[in-house]
């Protein structure tokens, strides 16, 4: 399948609107929409602005290839093109779909404590029940069993941190050499070396500059100055909000029993993470 709509022979510096050879698929709540907004400082590198849900929604993926193209940005052929949808590392259809469409993919997971994770994910998940007036469940009730000792691995926040498990559907389609594994966590407080390993990642210059990323002490987060501007934008106050406040013994608990995930997640990607 032609990878741009139109191929111009002559000239490659053709400005098009190309199928990604890059997505950030995950995972939700890692940090993925600061990643991209940083990614999207480089000047080779441009990005779809918003989620597509292409590869993990049948309603989506049903709109072809032609749509999808049309919701990216303007490239020209030597650009990484990127797309993010936290949902796509979970989805059982994105791996095959990916693969469909281009095998030589490149895959970008930002991966925090999955313990964080799980409390970032709640969160979310209760102020949206909260917005809609609906009850608030309390923490220890869904993410633990009846046994109050053991995860509850159909809740959804729960079953989002279960990263090897959805990994391994990935690597069946994907050689670990098409994947790029970021530190979500280290990336809140210094993303310059996140952003240099993403760089080599892509064969590209090191281009984006340390004063392009301004530390907002209001918010506690950085924020992304694009090169000819003078001001940094900062996400929106659903990124890097307070969490709902977890026990320390449920904290523990969790990181219990996500150890055993976390060291088959190790073996998998062949790279570690300092996690509790
Ligand atoms: P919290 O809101 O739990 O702190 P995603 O974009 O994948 O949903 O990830 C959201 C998380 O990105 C936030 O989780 C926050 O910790 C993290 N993050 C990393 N860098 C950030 C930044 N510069 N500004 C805001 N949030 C950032």
């Amino acid at each position: 399948y032609p990878l741009a709509s139109t191929i111009d022979f002559d000239s490659s510096e053709e400005l098009l609107q190309r199928l990604p050879n890059a997505l950030i698929i995950g995972a939700r709540k890692g940090g993925t929409r600061a990643l991209l907004d940083a990614m999207a400082l480089h000047p080779r590198i441009k990005a779809a602005r918003r989620e597509i849900h292409f590869f993990d929604h049948n309603e989506t993926f049903a709109f072809g290839y032609d749509w999808y193209r049309d919701q990216m940005p303007f490239s020209i052929s030597d650009d990484v093109t990127v797309e993010k949808t936290p949902a796509y590392l979970a989805s059982e259809l994105a791996p095959r779909r990916v693969f469909a469409m281009n095998p030589e993919m490149k895959l970008i997971v930002i991966l925090r404590d999955p313990v964080i994770r799980t409390i970032s994910d709640f969160t979310q998940v209760v102020l949206t029940r909260m917005e809609r007036n609906k009850t608030r469940p309390t923490f220890e009730s869904v993410v633990f069993n009846n046994d109050s000792r053991t995860i509850n691995t159909d809740y959804k926040p729960i079953r989002n941190s279960l990263y090897a498990k959805h990994l391994k559907r990935w690597l069946k389609y994907f050689p670990l050499s098409q994947f790029l594994f970021l530190d979500g966590d280290k990336f809140i407080t210094n993303p310059i070396p996140q952003l240099r390993a993403v760089e080599r990642f892509f064969a590209l210059p090191a281009a984006i500059q340390p004063d392009q990323l301004v530390f907002n002490p209001m918010k506690g987060f950085y924020c992304f100055r694009k090169a000819e501007k003078r001001t940094a934008r900062c996400l929106g106050d659903s990124k890097g909000r307070a969490h709902v406040p977890v026990s320390l013994k449920s904290q523990r608990l969790l990181a219990k029993n996500f150890r055993f995930h976390n060291d088959k997640l190790f073996k998998l990607i062949n790279q570690r993470f300092l996690w509790s």
